[in-house]
């Protein structure tokens, strides 16, 4: 009996020193401390042992034990140490290492562009407002004085809505100009608004048409507006935004919401006038289409037109800085290229 008792404290710790995890120890535990290791056997045996075989065994065997138990104290906290050390080194942080970078947002060219030009208009006095993209028929053409048999609605080739027969016609707006209506029926003048926003044309897309863009609608309606108003305003647009030096020319244009219309174009300011490849050898450019509200679409929201005359406006946005920049191809404007959009 003591002699196996001295083989279990021999294979124990030899075994003990090769163990390489607290997994491992705990197995070894239960194999020589646990309740049916040999050891355990012969501490509850002792009582069926003669008297002197019972000292003898029973001091050996609890000498074993407690050699067993220290040891066991003593790897568990190498072990644990060992692990820490492990863990420390797996997470180490090298503070050389340089930061992760953090990607800087930005705000797309269009809405750098949006915001330029309605600041431009707020220093003027103008209200930013917005309006629906989802629009009936009515105001997108019947208010403003087209018909469904005009031949003005083939300057819009239109995105309609399906709707269910007999209910109102619904389309994408072609234009910012429903919210001239929107807005005068839901005011009294004096009106100085601008509206930017998206608006869809059901065109082939090439690099100078997109089937969403983005205009800018502005609208001055109060007593004793005239078309040197219109003029007066657009040319001051023009020079804070294209420069101070720019010159500006009216021509008769055809909306039919205004009468008369214009269309304004800047001098080149590229070749000052003198003809280059961005104004097409004209030496200007255009840039906007606008004119006087016509008296029927202020008589449609209930506006005198003897008492109220009033201007408008509409531009694109984009054209804006592709004239700017010499960016050749609208479409990069919503193709989320990062390569071109980083540029802004
Ligand atoms: N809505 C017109 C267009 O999209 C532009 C315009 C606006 C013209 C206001 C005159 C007055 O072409």
């Amino acid at each position: 009996m003591l002699e196996k008792l001295d083989e279990i404290r021999s294979n124990a710790i030899d075994e003990l020193s090769n163990l390489q995890s607290l997994n491992e120890l705990e197995d070894w535990r239960i194999r020589y401390l646990g309740k049916k290791s040999t050891l355990t056997q012969i501490l509850r045996g002792l009582a069926a042992l003669p008297l002197e075989q019972r000292k003898a065994v029973g001091a050996s065997a609890n000498e074993v034990k407690a050699l067993l138990e220290a040891a066991l104290g003593q790897k568990r906290a190498a072990l644990k140490e060992e692990e820490l050390a492990r863990s420390i080194e797996r997470g180490r942080i090298d503070v050389t290492l340089p930061g992760r970078p953090l990607a800087l947002g930005r705000l797309h060219p269009t809405t750098q562009m949006v915001r330029e030009i309605c600041d431009i208009f707020i220093s003027m006095g103008f209200q930013v407002i917005e309006g629906p993209e989802v629009e009936w028929d009515y105001y997108n053409f019947e208010a403003l004085n087209i018909p469904p048999d005009h031949p003005a609605r083939d300057m819009f080739s239109t995105f309609w809505i399906d709707t269910e027969s007999g209910e109102r016609p619904m389309l994408l707006r072609t234009h910012t100009s429903p919210m001239q209506i929107r807005v005068m029926e839901r005011t009294r003048p004096p009106v100085r608004v601008v509206v930017p926003g998206k608006v869809y044309r059901y065109e082939a897309t090439d690099a100078t048409h997109e089937s969403m863009f983005y205009q800018i609608e502005g609208l001055a309606v109060d007593e004793n507006i005239t078309l040197a108003d219109l003029k007066g305003t657009l040319y001051e647009f023009a020079k804070r935004l294209f420069g101070a030096e720019r010159r500006v020319r009216f021509r008769c244009d055809y909306f039919p919401f205004v009468e008369p219309g214009v269309e304004m174009a800047i001098d080149c300011f590229v070749c000052g006038g003198s003809g280059c490849r961005l104004c097409g050898n004209t030496g200007w450019i255009e840039i906007l289409g606008a004119g006087m509200v016509h008296p029927d679409v202020l008589r449609r929201v209930n506006y005198d037109p003897d008492v109220y005359t009033g201007f408008a406006f509409g531009l694109g946005v984009e054209r804006i800085p592709m004239l700017r920049y010499g960016i050749e191809d609208i479409r990069l404007f919503y193709s989320n290229d990062l390569r071109f959009l980083r540029q802004f």
